[in-house]
């Protein structure tokens, strides 16, 4: 289970995001990036926070830490906002918190160059997750101290909306794959996410999905928790046709689908004094590189 820290205050709503996410206070004196169990999508999208989040976590990606964050709803009594106070009433107990990043700027393709095999990477954990939410509207991505921090994985895993339709979903393609963010900054696709998948894909094994799964507290789960090991396993194992989708020459463009970035949001060459993001490396075990000290 991820580790447990008990709410001591409800400081403020984060208003950019549509779940309506709070900041909060907590016993352990961190401050924590709040997702609701009584917003919109329900318990299943901190389920996929948690699955998405540290699946990504294990691969070398930077994510901020993941806690289950009690919350008493009489925190939210003082609130003077009523849709506040209103989904607090909605979520008594265990909710997901996610590490705060003060100083955290959102990913902007224009000042920051992303290095083309991290960006490659990035896209081909989002296809295996069918992670819909990090378009170049939507980058769901936090600089932070030289690094890039994966948020929001929250509409991640949609198939576990409808299981019954699931194994239809085990080929499927990223919807909108072509409005990632990462995409002008993954360079040579035909190269760079063939390398992607070779680094990535074997890493995921039925054991390092196991341990995922078993992060998720108990009473997030409709379904058990082997019908995620197996979707994402039989997903990953595969001859894995969500990929070579992505490597088909007739790759929708800007100009035969009025979808992408616009020119001016494609990256420029990285300046003297502009972060670079490189890749990371695929750590041996589960959670290696869970960022103890992320916490500025
Ligand atoms: N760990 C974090 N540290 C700093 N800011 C964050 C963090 N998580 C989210 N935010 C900020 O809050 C906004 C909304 O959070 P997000 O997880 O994207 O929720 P939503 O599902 O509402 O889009 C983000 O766009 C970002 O600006
Ligand atoms: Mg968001």
């Amino acid at each position: 289970m991820l580790r447990n820290v008990t709410a001591t205050r409800y400081a403020t709503p984060l208003r950019e995001g549509g779940s309506l996410p709070g900041l909060m206070e907590a016993d352990d004196l961190g401050t924590w990036v709040v997702k609701f169990r009584g917003a919109g999508q329900g318990v299943k999208a901190l389920l996929a926070e948690v699955v998405a989040g540290e699946l990504a976590r294990a691969l070398g990606f930077a994510v901020p830490e993941l806690v289950v964050i009690d919350v008493d709803p009489e925190l939210g009594r003082v609130e003077p906002d009523q849709e506040i106070q209103e989904l607090l009433r909605a979520s008594p107990g265990a909710n997901l918190g996610m590490d705060y990043l003060p100083g955290s700027i959102t990913y902007d393709p224009l000042a920051f160059a992303v290095d083309a095999s991290h960006a490659a990477r990035v896209l081909w954990l989002d296809a295996l997750v069918l992670n819909v939410d990090r378009s170049w509207r939507n980058p769901n991505l936090l600089l932070w101290g030289d690094r890039l921090w994966l948020i929001d994985h929250g509409a991640a895993l949609y198939p576990h909306h409808d299981w019954t339709r699931a194994t239809g979903a085990l080929d499927r393609a990223l919807p909108r794959w072509d409005e990632h963010v990462l995409l002008p900054a993954a360079g040579d696709l035909a190269v760079t996410l063939p390398a992607a998948d070779a680094a990535l894909a074997p890493a995921v094994t039925e054991e390092l999905l196991r341990n995922v799964l078993a992060l998720v507290p108990d009473g997030w789960f409709e379904a058990d928790a082997s019908r995620y090991v197996d979707w994402l396993y039989t997903r990953v194992s595969g001859s894995r046709p969500w990929v070579t989708t992505m490597l088909a020459t007739d790759r929708p463009t800007r100009s035969n689908r009025g979808t992408g970035p616009p020119e001016w949001l494609r990256p420029q060459p990285p300046r003297p004094g502009h972060a670079h993001i490189t890749s990371p490396t695929v750590p041996d075990r589960c959670g290696d590189n869970r960022p103890g000290d992320s916490r500025g």
